[in-house]
Parts: C-alpha cells; sequence; structure tokens
C-alpha cells in the first residue's frame, strides 16, 4: 500500500495543504520553518494518532485554534483506495477508516504502516533499550498476527503482578495471572527471536552496501532475564527486589537488542556519520524485510537525510531506498543534495510558508 492522497487542514503552519504523492519516491524540499517537518508530522499522525515531535496535541493546532485534520487515501496493492482520517478537536483525537470510527491506534497503525527516520534516529544505536525494544517490536507486529494479542495478555498479567507486589501480604506466585504472564512471554519471546533471525541477513546486506567490509555487524537479543535460566527463575530469583521496589524487574518488558560490529558495541567504532548509515541499514532492513513477508509497502518518513551525510553515500542510501520498493517521504532544504535514481518514478513538492506546490521531478540532483 502507498499514501496516495494527503489533505490537511489548520496543522501548525500548514492552513489548507492538498497534494497526491506518487508511490515511490516523495521529495518534500523549502527553506527552513516553511513546513516540511509538519508535512512529515501529518503523514505520521494519520498512522499512529500522535506525534514525533510533541505529546501535547493541542500545540499543532494551528492559528486558528480550533483542532486540525488530516485525511488521506490509502491505496492496497490491488489498487483498491481506503480512506483514513483523524481529527483533533477539544481536546480530543478521533481516528476513521473507510467511513468508520476507529476505537483503537492499532488499526490505524495497520491501515498505515509507518517508520520515521529523523535527524536523531541514530540515537536509537546509544539509548536504553526501549528504543531499540520499540524498533523490533514495530516489525514483529506487523509481521506476526499473534503479537498484539500476546503482547496485551503479558501487560495484563504484569499489571495484576505489579499491583500484588505492592499490596503487602498479598502476592501469592501462582495466582491466576502466573500462568498468562509466563505463556505471553514466552510467545513475546518466540516471535522476537523468530524476527531477528529474518532480519540479521537484511541488516548484513544493507551494511555491506554502506559502511566499510570490515564492518561484521552482529545483534544480540537479551530477552528480558539472563539467558542461564527460564523466566520462571529469573521471576522467582528478582521476588525479593519487586517486592521491594514494588514492580517486576524481569520480562520482555525490559528486553533488549545489541548491535554490535567486530563483536563490539557498534556505536563505539563508528563515526558520526557511520552512525547513520547504521541506522539507515536497520530501517532498510526492516522496510525489506515487512515487504517480503507482508507483500505489502510500508511508508519511510525521512526528514532532513543528508545532515553528515557525504555525497556518494547520500546517492547510495537514495538507491537502496528505491530499490526496496517501499513508498519514501523525504525532506530536504536543499533538493540538489538528493539523487533521484535513473528513470524513478518520483514527485517533487516544494513547500513555502505553509503552501505546498507540486513540481517537476525530472530535474535531477547530484
Ligand atoms: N502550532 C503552530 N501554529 C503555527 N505555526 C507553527 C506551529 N507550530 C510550529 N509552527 C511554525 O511552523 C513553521 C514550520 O515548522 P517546520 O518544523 O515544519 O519547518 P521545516 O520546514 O521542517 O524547517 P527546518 O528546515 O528548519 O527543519 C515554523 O515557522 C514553526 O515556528
Ligand atoms: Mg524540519
Amino acid at each position: 500500500m502507498s499514501l496516495s492522497s494527503l489533505h490537511i487542514k489548520n496543522l501548525r503552519n500548514l492552513a489548507e495543504v492538498r497534494i497526491e504523492p506518487v508511490s515511490r519516491l516523495n521529495i518534500i524540499y523549502g527553506a527552513n520553518a516553511s513546513g516540511k517537518t509538519s508535512l512529515l508530522e501529518a503523514i505520521y499522525l494519520l498512522g499512529r494518532a500522535k506525534s514525533f515531535r510533541s505529546s501535547h496535541l493541542h500545540i499543532l493546532e494551528g492559528s486558528g485554534k480550533g483542532g486540525f485534520m488530516v485525511f488521506g487515501q490509502v491505496t492496497g496493492e490491488m489498487g483498491q483506495p481506503q480512506s483514513l482520517g483523524i481529527h483533533y478537536e477539544g481536546g480530543k483525537i478521533h481516528m476513521r477508516a473507510a467511513g468508520q470510527a476507529l476505537t483503537q491506534t492499532a488499526e490505524l497503525v495497520k491501515r498505515l504502516p509507518l517508520l520515521l527516520i529523523t535527524p536523531d534516529s541514530h540515537k536509537i544505536l546509544t539509548l536504553g533499550p526501549r528504543q531499540r525494544r520499540r524498533f523490533i517490536d514495530w516489525g514483529v507486529f506487523h509481521v506476526e498476527h499473534d503479537f498484539m494479542t500476546a503482547w496485551r495478555r503479558y501487560h495484563r498479567a504484569l499489571r495484576q503482578r505489579n499491583a500484588s507486589l505492592r499490596a503487602p501480604g498479598r502476592f501469592v506466585p501462582g495466582e491466576v495471572w502466573d500462568n498468562e504472564l509466563h505463556e505471553a512471554a514466552g510467545q513475546i519471546d518466540h516471535f522476537r527471536r523468530d524476527y531477528l533471525q529474518q532480519f540479521l541477513p537484511l541488516l548484513t546486506y544493507f551494511v555491506e552496501k554502506l559502511l566499510p567490509a570490515r564492518w561484521d555487524v552482529s545483534l544480540r537479543y537479551l530477552p528480558g532475564w539472563a539467558q542461564d535460566m527460564t523466566f520462571r527463575e529469573a521471576l522467582a530469583r528478582s521476588l525479593e527486589r519487586d517486592r521491594l521496589l514494588g514492580y517486576t524487574h524481569k520480562g520482555p518488558h525490559r528486553a533488549d537488542v545489541a548491535i554490535e560490529a567486530g563483536g563490539k558495541p557498534a556505536q563505539e567504532h563508528a563515526s558520526g556519520g557511520q552512525q547513520k548509515l547504521l541506522m539507515c541499514a536497520l530501517y532498510l532492513a526492516q522496510a525489506a524485510l515487512f515487504k517480503a513477508r507482508t507483500q505489502r509497502q510500508c511508508v519511510i518518513l525521512l526528514d532532513d537525510l543528508p545532515a553528515e551525510l557525504d555525497t556518494a553515500h547520500r546517492r547510495k542510501l537514495m538507491e537502496l531506498l528505491y530499490e526496496i520498493g517501499v513508498q519514501v517521504v523525504v525532506t530536504t532544504t536543499d533538493k540538489d543534495l538528493l539523487h533521484i535514481p535513473q528513470g524513478a518514478e518520483a514527485r517533487m513538492f516544494h513547500v513555502e510558508h505553509g503552501a505546498v506546490i507540486e513540481q517537476d521531478a525530472t530535474q535531477n540532483g547530484v
């Protein structure tokens, strides 16, 4: 699937924007503060019902206040369009798909699978486990139908265990949630391992394309408890600590994926640019695996890519993004920095003071 039309109303400096992206490469260019990131933010809102820049949606309301709206058509592989919409008003966000109100964000997420790359995304290598866990779980969620159910079961049981830990004298191992917790943890663990096994060869492929040959990249999955024991044993061992602090320290909710090169943390011997390239390889692998497993496109939103990448790497990256066959929406202040692959299905949009105009994409950049 791909986003075939987008209509934005009153979002930040975008008073009213209508565009028709192509199913492959879309380049959004314009001066600083023209509204490029806001346009990506609109697409992100359409697929996630939240912003990647602000946790308070009222901040996104344009000068007229009175809420904002993003409406889009998503065209599937068989050509059938489906409408999606989000509407923020009076402090509440409303989601719709094919004219029906949605109550679960997961329903929106499934319909418009998005990957977002910002100038900060390389921090996935250095920040805590949460970012890496979320990154992997995005893929697992989209390719394993039962992952969401296992995830919900696990978190329900985890909340019950935590509540029980906090109530003095009430904690009884073997309570009704205990089996749920272990079963769901086992499923989540299995899905993640399975996913990573398929993910690694793709990551290796993209790392070979973007980084020097000596970069022998590997992933070390840390399930959220010590690997020399079962989850049940780990929970039994951490019981005292869990009681003391009132929450569960071990489990899939604490999992991590260590990204290593030559057996050492990758970020330790990567330059700034190489960290960005490795991060891009992670996202390319994710999008390529999504496509291989679901036979669907996802959308990659790429905000301000060229920073820190040299001409040759920018060119290679644009080629790889095109090669994997997903829909790409990339922003830049200077369109000449972005190489459009030969014969590519591409469209350019110029953003100026919150207005977006479609341009001819035939004049290639570098
Ligand atoms: N709620 C709002 N209402 C109106 N304008 C806003 C609002 N929030 C932010 N803006 C303004 O919208 C403009 C566009 O911001 P945006 O971040 O989209 O620019 P950009 O094109 O990505 O710029 P850059 O190249 O610097 O990243 C800015 O001038 C910003 O101050
Ligand atoms: Mg920006």
